[in-house]
């Protein structure tokens, strides 16, 4: 009881300095441990966001909004840039984030720009020729899915495109029935964009260990959302970003690739980082080699500002503790689910219902009607969800990520019931 009034005080203490736009890095950890469902201490963490009161912003899935620790470093480290005339950096320290919060070796962490830059990669850098297969899915977002149909018309790689079933064993049968000889990479989303279902991908890295195929993961939700270990997950590339669930600055992502399977993945353009030394005016000229780290892949001037912003996004979720985030994000996406589905009959529940196949992201649709109209309505009073309409699923996706709270949930229930009903 003592130290729930304590945490009540303390909150309240927190909430006037924020009020004050004092924001104070170090609120959250000086807190008690406490629950997913205290809401107290999630209002807390909803007032270390810039995000408009008013605003009910349910499509993490498509942009994370960033906490002010992350802007205003950003914003102060480019006005140090051009106050002091500073050039590049920041780097190393952003790398070692990543490597520390996927749980990877440094050595094995790229920075990008956002997934679609990892996909191509990896898509073009590997060896594959006319014929050989890789295995994809039937929800793939246009990040993943352009890059892999671009190779196949111009290398004539086969694409086999495989169906996500409603459990996850289903689906993992469904990859394996797809394996032939000829199949050389299985490359699918860890959560795909569509409804939001956690594919799982420890089982399909093992399987394809076993019949000796890699494996590379399009990662564009997962990080900042779940706890992601990818030394756990075994897979051999991964592609994702920091603008999405890790709150990050927008435009910076990162591309994994195992250091065993570094070698496999040709790097297509030069620059500075990606080779060991070379020599245009000696005879023969001289390109000694590639960098035996993630710089292989990127190159160039960069904003050195955002990398430190990675950090803090990276700094902030360690604060308010991985487990945490988890816990919360999905009993967010739970409590919606369930409402949903007794809300009425004429909902439509694509999100699997199995615990292990979901997470944070829920998708629905109406019977008899379309649900886009249901985002302008919600987009009338705020409320920013997302209309899925790649591959035909045409459904609503709603995001639930720490910002978010079960009353704004609720209003958004009001609005399906509405929509239902009319
Ligand atoms: C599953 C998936 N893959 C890839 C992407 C593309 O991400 P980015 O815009 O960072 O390239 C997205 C974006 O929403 C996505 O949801």
């Amino acid at each position: 009881m003592n130290s729930r009034r304590n945490f009540l005080q303390k909150t309240a203490i927190f909430a006037g300095a924020l009020a004050l736009g004092q924001y104070k890095a170090n609120a959250l950890t000086a807190l008690p441990i406490v629950d997913h469902d205290d809401e107290e201490y999630w209002k807390l963490v909803r007032a270390q966001f810039p995000l408009s009161a008013k605003k009910i912003y349910l499509n993490n899935g498509t942009q994370g909004v960033s906490p002010f620790t992350v802007i205003n470093e950003v914003q102060q480290d480019m006005l140090e840039v051009d106050t002091q005339g500073k050039y590049g950096g920041g780097d190393e320290a952003a790398i070692k984030a990543l490597a520390q919060f996927l749980n990877t070796k440094e050595s094995e962490i790229s920075l990008t720009h956002n997934v679609t830059e990892g996909v191509n990669i990896i898509c073009w850098g590997l060896a594959l020729k006319a014929g050989d297969q890789v295995i994809i899915t039937n929800n793939e977002h246009v990040g993943h899915a352009s890059p892999w149909l671009n190779r196949w018309k111009l290398s004539g790689v086969e694409l086999v495109v495989i169906s996500l079933a409603k459990t996850a064993e289903e689906t993992l049968q469904n990859i394996q029935k797809a394996i032939t000889k000829k199949t050389k990479l299985i490359s699918v989303p860890h959560i795909p964009c569509t409804i939001g279902q956690v594919l799982p991908v420890k089982e399909i890295c093992t399987l394809a260990k076993q019949k000796n195929i890699a494996t590379f993961l399009d990662g564009a939700h997962p990080p900042g959302m779940l706890q992601v270990d990818l030394k756990d997950i075994g897979c051999d590339f991964y592609a994702g970003c920091c603008h999405k669930w890790m709150l990050g600055p927008k435009g910076t992502g990162f591309l994994y690739v195992s250091a065993e399977k570094r070698n496999t993945v040709q790097a297509y353009y030069g620059g500075a980082g990606v080779d060991t030394g070379w020599n245009l005016l000696s005879h023969p000229k001289e390109f000694k080699g590639y960098s035996e780290n993630g710089h292989r892949y990127f190159y160039g001037t960069q904003n050195a500002s955002l990398y430190k912003g990675i950090v803090k996004a990276i700094e902030f979720q360690n604060q308010i503790g991985r487990e945490r985030i988890e816990k919360r994000v999905k009993y967010l996406a739970h409590y919606l689910q369930e409402n949903l589905i007794k809300l009425s009959p004429d909902i439509e529940m694509l999100t699997p219902i199995e615990d292990i196949s979901k997470a944070a992201q829920i998708a629905f649709k109406v019977k008899n009607k379309e649900v886009q109209k249901l985002q302008s309505q919600c987009s009338e009073k705020q409320i920013v969800t997302r209309f899925v309409a790649e591959n035909n699923i045409n459904c609503l996706r709603i995001s639930t990520h720490i910002y978010n709270n079960t009353k704004e949930l609720d209003t958004f229930l009001l609005e399906v019931d509405k929509f239902v009903k009319s």
